[in-house]
């Protein structure tokens, strides 16, 4: 069926006057004039290409045009040149866990060059600074561990251990210490980037800022970061909590009264400090509040859990105690836990998790009003158990009081969510070997429509990146107009030929 569906498609694309297919000719020997390896979907070694074709979301099976595996930031250089001059698109892959598959192209006819970053997997931490100098291809369980091992240090970070720094450093990043540490992205002292012009750049708050700047929020559109300085801090201890309140889930009208309950207390200012991650997950037949407090586990049962406890009851919404926890662990035990697999160790090639999904997200910065909390809950409790996917929705705490996330503003990084106060995931998947139905896209945008139509402001999490948005919505929800305008700016003089690109990319 679908060389069917693709042809029309194709020629229509050449009817517009669009590019061609590239010349995989020429693309390849100018790569092997520049010695950078590579793989082209006719290399003699098939297995090496389907294991770095295939992307982590198996809903959009992209074919890139070719792959390379460089070892060097020069390697990448020639190949920019290569692919500059032959009007090639060009995206990195680090982790390849984009929602959009954006980096194997993130379009089905977009022919993308993808520069592989698995060889770019240095952990170093300075033992003076406890700057962590750290390889665009590194992926988040083996930085935790990496950096852990020199000094028992941490960053603050998402939760899956196979997600990449690549992507996930540059467009936001978050995880249950990102309100004491701020988001992944604010950790970046500097970069080491390949620019569109080949040029290898260092950038910083002191040298090539524009560069620095645009990289922490728009890297797609930017270069390619080969390698990350982070500000890293001593390793905190964790106590971890979930109360289990499924029971809410009887009626709408109860799950917003607990969700709401969950919101007075993240608001109270008087319990709630940077110490505390806090989020709500959501499935058909769960609902829970789990998060990381970063002290001693007597004030968080003495001071913070007895004030969200207060505010549950008053909401008439009941805890069961058989399915809650509050534990005290080492930072390397609490990551262990959230990352939902048997070890942060993550293999440094052959990496074979996928998944077949759908998901978008909804911010916002003020606190959230009864009504589109009501509409979500009326979406979850009435079809959430008949939904046609699998799925599960995360409501994450990034703002409120202390949060180091909203100390921070748009002219430290080309970030769009520094005052975000809640981030909603709504996420859908179905076995890999089953076609996403398109009914399972209507329900994901059911669920998020039911909260968005229900409120006058609110955008959406750029590592959360939804491919459905046109280029413009994206801009909107992502990034902002002023962002974009200041972005499309820089776009011109550091990339002017537009290689760096995907479906959402700046322009
Ligand atoms: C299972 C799972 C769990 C997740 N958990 C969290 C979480 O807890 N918190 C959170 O905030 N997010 C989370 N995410 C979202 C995640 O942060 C994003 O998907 C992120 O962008 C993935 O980064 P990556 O390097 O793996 O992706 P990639 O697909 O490799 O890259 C994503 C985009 O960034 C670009 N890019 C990658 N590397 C570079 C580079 N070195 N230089 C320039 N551009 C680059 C790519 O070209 C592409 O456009 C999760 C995702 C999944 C699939
Ligand atoms: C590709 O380019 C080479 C050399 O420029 C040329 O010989 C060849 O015919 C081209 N192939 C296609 C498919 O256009
Ligand atoms: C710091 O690192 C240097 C070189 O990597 C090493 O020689 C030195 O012993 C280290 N110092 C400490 C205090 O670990
Ligand atoms: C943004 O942050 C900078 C630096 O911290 C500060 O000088 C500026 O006033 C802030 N701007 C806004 C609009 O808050
Ligand atoms: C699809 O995968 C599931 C496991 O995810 C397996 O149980 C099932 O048998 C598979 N079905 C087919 C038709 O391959
Ligand atoms: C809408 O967004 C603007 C700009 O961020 C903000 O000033 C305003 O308070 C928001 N209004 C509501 C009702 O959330």
């Amino acid at each position: 069926m679908a060389p069917l569906l693709l042809l029309p498609l194709l020629l229509a694309t050449l009817a517009l006057g669009a590019t061609p297919p590239h010349n995989i000719t020429t693309l390849s020997s100018c790569l092997t004039t520049s010695s950078t390896p590579f793989l082209l979907p006719s290399s003699p070694t098939p297995l090496a290409w389907t294991l770095h074709a295939t992307t982590f979301n198996a809903r959009l099976p992209f074919v890139p045009l070719a792959i390379i595996l460089p070892t060097t930031p020069s390697q990448i250089s020639a190949a920019l040149l290569c692919a500059s001059s032959l009007n090639i698109p060009v995206q990195a892959k680090s982790g390849g866990h984009s929602y959009a598959s954006f980096s194997s192209g993130g379009d089905a006819l977009s022919q993308t060059l993808v520069i592989d970053l698995e060889n770019f997997q240095d952990v170093t931490v300075d033992n003076t600074t406890y700057i962590a100098a750290v390889g665009g291809g590194v992926r988040l369980g083996n930085l935790a561990l990496g950096i852990y091992a020199q000094g028992e240090r941490a960053l603050a970070h998402g939760t899956c251990p196979g997600v990449g720094i690549g992507g996930h450093f540059t467009h936001g990043g978050y995880g249950y210490s990102s309100r004491a540490y701020g988001l992944a992205l604010e950790q970046i002292v500097a970069v080491e980037v390949v620019l569109a012009s080949g040029e290898v750049v260092t950038a910083s708050e002191e040298e090539n800022e524009d560069v620095y700047w645009a990289v922490r929020g728009a890297a797609d559109s930017f270069g390619i970061v080969t390698k990350f300085y982070l500000q890293t801090v001593p390793a905190p201890d964790v106590v971890q909590f979930s109360y289990d309140v499924s029971g809410a889930l009887t009626s709408a009208d109860l799950a917003t009264a607990a969700f709401l309950a969950v919101q007075k207390f993240a608001l109270d200012a008087s319990v709630v400090t940077r110490e505390l991650g806090l989020g709500v997950t959501i499935t058909a037949t769960s609902m829970a509040v789990h998060g990381t407090y970063f002290g001693s586990i007597s004030t968080f049962e003495g001071t913070v859990a007895p004030a969200l406890l207060a505010a549950l009851r008053q909401a008439g919404v009941r805890v069961s105690t058989k399915n809650s926890s509050v534990q005290e662990m080492s930072w390397i035990e609490s990551l262990t836990e959230l990352g939902g697999e048997p070890t942060l160790a993550v293999p440094l090639t052959g990496y074979e998790s996928r998944d077949n999904f759908f998901a978008k997200s909804v911010s916002v910065s003020q606190p959230f009003a009864q009504k589109p909390v009501r509409a979500y809950f009326d979406v979850v409790v009435k079809e959430g158990k008949r939904a046609p996917v699998d799925w599960f929705a995360i409501i994450n705490l990034y703002g409120g009081p202390d949060s180091q996330i909203g100390a921070r503003n748009e002219s430290f990084a080309a970030y769009g969510g520094f005052r975000d106060l809640w981030v909603v995931q709504n996420y859908g998947s179905v076995a890999l070997n089953k076609t996403f139905p398109q009914s399972g896209m209507a329900f994901i945008n059911k669920l998020n429509d039911a909260m968005t139509n229900n409120m006058p402001n609110y955008s959406a999490y750029l590592n959360y990146i939804d491919p459905t948005y046109t280029r413009e919505q994206a801009y909107n929800l992502y990034y902002g107009a002023g962002l974009v305008e200041r972005l499309s700016k820089l776009k011109a003089v550091l990339d002017p030929k537009n290689i760096f690109r995907n479906p959402q990319s700046i322009l």
